[in-house]
């Protein structure tokens, strides 16, 4: 008998990712290829699309499907027509809602200043509840029994850090209550809600702003068990996870991925635990 060719586990599926075009999501787009989903790139730098887009067209040269949308998450026209605009293809089955900032401005309670607040909330928050709410609209329009709605929280959700982000954390909290909310509200139609909760991870998003400050570097990588930041790729391998039908009983979670940082009281010594290699950057 001969043996039946392996299947991707995200074969067949239609698939999103915001802020495709760096970190987390340009990892998950590669991933995404790999396992045989049809990938929409979305991001507000087309530049960065183009080239996130050239490196997973290279990487997984046998991608079925991998396209790019500018989209700003925080205008709905643009997330409606994002999301719309795969109805062509047959309709999302997976959006990743990944897209996210964390303002140098941003500060604590006294220092945040407001418009640095909206903005962040633009963002995190709203970008969330928009490709929240277009994902069900195309889902039940398209007939969908399945759907997998990934959202991007982080650890700062989850533990203070006298290094305060306020407007970032406080979106963040805000997306981990969403998706819960979602999760419950959607189960029977099939639908399901989990938020990612990264750790600061090696990313431009974290790393630009640490730069060579030493000692800022230190006061955060002291706390995570392995003795190093994330890499975006294990998040990526956690989002195949949640987007699969293999996760099929996971919904509402905060799915925690840190190393064990928001684990740990009193951390090993020693030089730091390997870390695998991004594919994409
Ligand atoms: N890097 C970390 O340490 C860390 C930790 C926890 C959570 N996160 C979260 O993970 C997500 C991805 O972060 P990353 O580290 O890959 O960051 P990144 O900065 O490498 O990538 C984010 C992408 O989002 C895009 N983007 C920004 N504003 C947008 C908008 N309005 N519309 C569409 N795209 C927009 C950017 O152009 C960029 O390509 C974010 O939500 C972030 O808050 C990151």
């Amino acid at each position: 008998m001969a043996a039946t060719p392996p299947r991707g586990r995200l074969e067949g599926k239609n698939a999103i990712v915001t802020g495709a075009g760096g970190g987390i999501g340009l990892e998950t787009s590669i991933l995404f290829a790999r396992e045989g989903a049809r990938v929409l790139m979305a991001d507000i730098s087309e530049p960065a699309l183009a080239k996130a887009q050239a490196k997973v067209k290279k990487i997984v040269p046998s991608a079925p499907r991998v396209e790019t949308i500018k989209c700003d998450v925080s205008k709905e026209s643009d997330v409606k027509a994002m999301i719309d605009s795969q109805d062509s293809w047959g309709g999302t089955d997976v959006i990743f809602n990944n897209a996210g900032i964390m303002h140098a401005d941003d500060a604590d309670a006294v220092d945040t200043p407001e418009k640095i607040w909206d903005m962040t909330h633009n963002i995190n928050v709203k970008g969330v509840w928009f490709g929240s709410k277009h994902a069900v609209l195309s889902m039940r329009r398209n007939k969908k029994t399945r759907g997998s709605i990934i959202n991007t929280a982080s650890v700062v959700a989850l533990v203070g850090s006298a290094t305060p982000q306020l407007a970032y954390t406080a979106s963040k909290g805000a997306v981990l209550a969403l998706t819960r909310e979602l999760a419950v509200v959607h189960a029977r139609e099939g639908f399901r809600f989990n938020a990612l909760c990264p750790a600061p991870l090696n990313t431009p998003l974290l790393q630009d702003w640490l730069g060579d400050d030493q000692p800022k570097r230190f006061r955060r990588e002291v706390h995570f068990p392995t003795g190093r930041f994330g890499e975006a790729i294990e998040q990526a391998h956690a989002v195949v996870f949640l987007a699969s039908d293999e996760s099929s009983f996971v919904n509402g979670t905060d799915f925690v991925v840190d190393g064990g940082m928001s684990r740990a009281y009193v951390t090993p010594e020693g030089p730091a635990a390997p870390a695998p290699k991004n594919l994409g950057s």
